[in-house]
């Protein structure tokens, strides 16, 4: 199989309104495919359409427009829904339900014996890291993140060969963060295809393999994080850190230096020069005054960069 998501040509207006006579295009014929195995990451600003591609593609949501596929399988066609899993913006659970019932609960959809299930539910809460004396507790009582943790072991009940979250680090503190990224690193270990939706860069930037940025339901940008980084960036520049030497005195040094930027930063000056021709110079510069070379680094195209580009395009 080369692609495990095939989406095509997809478009979803919603009818908003008095008599639904508004129509709000959130997807506007959005194309786009996910090789297996991988971490996708579907990145977007706030309201650029993840949420309602990945609703149509669980079928919550019916596309006006177009067509996908998962798994070979077309969405409409339910019964591929058992090799799949999905954990929504929100995940909402039964209230009353603690958190050991609920994936029991869950097991039982998927016909799983009662060992099966005490043994699966230990697992998936120990995986997303849900401490033990919370285990037993109704989840209205659960705080946001924890939420969340319950929310993706459930995705992960059927050990399904892609899951789809949907912003799965919101509401996570840092710890937490790092716990569900090495989960979601553990399950592509595993040959699983991981198809995310973030904002959150430097997730994307530590977990992702691919990603596609969206813009107004279009698709802005897609590709490996590493051909995006490096385009339109064949004309480098570098940025040297310079110790030892007040900022003053090597704005003076490197003034004859075309398009030589000074910026203090905590570590020391840093001169940022447009072309690798010009770094023995700063260095030269930098001697001269007595300064330290920190370090010498190529400046490259963020990702941040690229979200604003795709963004404002
Ligand atoms: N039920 C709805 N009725 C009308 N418009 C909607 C509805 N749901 C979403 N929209 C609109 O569709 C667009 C896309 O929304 P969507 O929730 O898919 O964005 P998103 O990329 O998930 O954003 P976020 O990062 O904030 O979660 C937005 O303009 C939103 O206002
Ligand atoms: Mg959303």
């Amino acid at each position: 199989m080369e692609y495990i998501v095939e989406i095509k040509d997809l478009s979803k207006d919603y009818e908003t309104g008095f008599w639904r006579k508004k129509k709000v295009r959130a997807l506007d014929g959005l194309t786009l495919n996910v090789r297996p195995g991988q971490i996708f990451g579907f990145l977007g600003g706030n309201g650029a359409g993840k949420t309602t591609t990945i609703k149509i593609l669980m079928s919550l949501l019916f596309p006006t427009e177009g067509s996908a596929k998962i798994l070979g399988s077309d969405i409409s066609d339910v019964s591929m829904h058992s090799r799949i899993g999905y954990c929504p913006e929100n995940p909402y659970f039964y209230d009353y339900l603690t958190a050991n019932e609920l994936l029991d609960y869950f097991g039982q959809i998927f016909g799983y014996d009662t060992a099966k299930r005490k043994q699966l539910t230990d697992e998936l809460l120990t995986a997303v890291g849900l401490e033990e004396k919370s285990r037993s507790r109704q989840l209205r009582k659960f705080s946001k993140g924890m939420q969340q943790r319950v929310g993706l072991a459930q995705a992960l009940v059927n050990d399904p060969e892609i899951v789809f979250l949907d912003e799965p680090m919101s509401g996570l503190d840092p710890v937490g963060r790092r716990e569900i990224r090495e989960l979601i690193v553990s399950l592509r270990e595993k040959g699983k295809t991981v198809f995310m939706s973030t904002h959150i860069l430097s997730d994307v930037e530590a977990l992702c393999d691919e990603v596609a940025i969206l813009r107004g339901g279009r698709l802005a940008a897609t590709g490996s994080l590493s051909e995006l980084l490096s385009t339109g960036n064949e004309q480098r520049a570098f940025e040297l850190l310079i110790g030892g030497v007040a900022s003053e005195q090597m704005r003076n040094a490197v003034s004859g230096i075309n398009g030589a930027k000074v910026l203090t930063k905590p570590a020391g000056t840093a001169i940022e020069v447009q072309n690798e021709s010009d770094i023995d110079a700063v260095i030269a510069a930098a001697r001269t005054c007595g300064g330290k070379i920190i370090s010498v680094n190529p400046v490259s195209l963020s990702l941040e960069d690229l979200f604003v580009e795709a963004k404002n395009r």
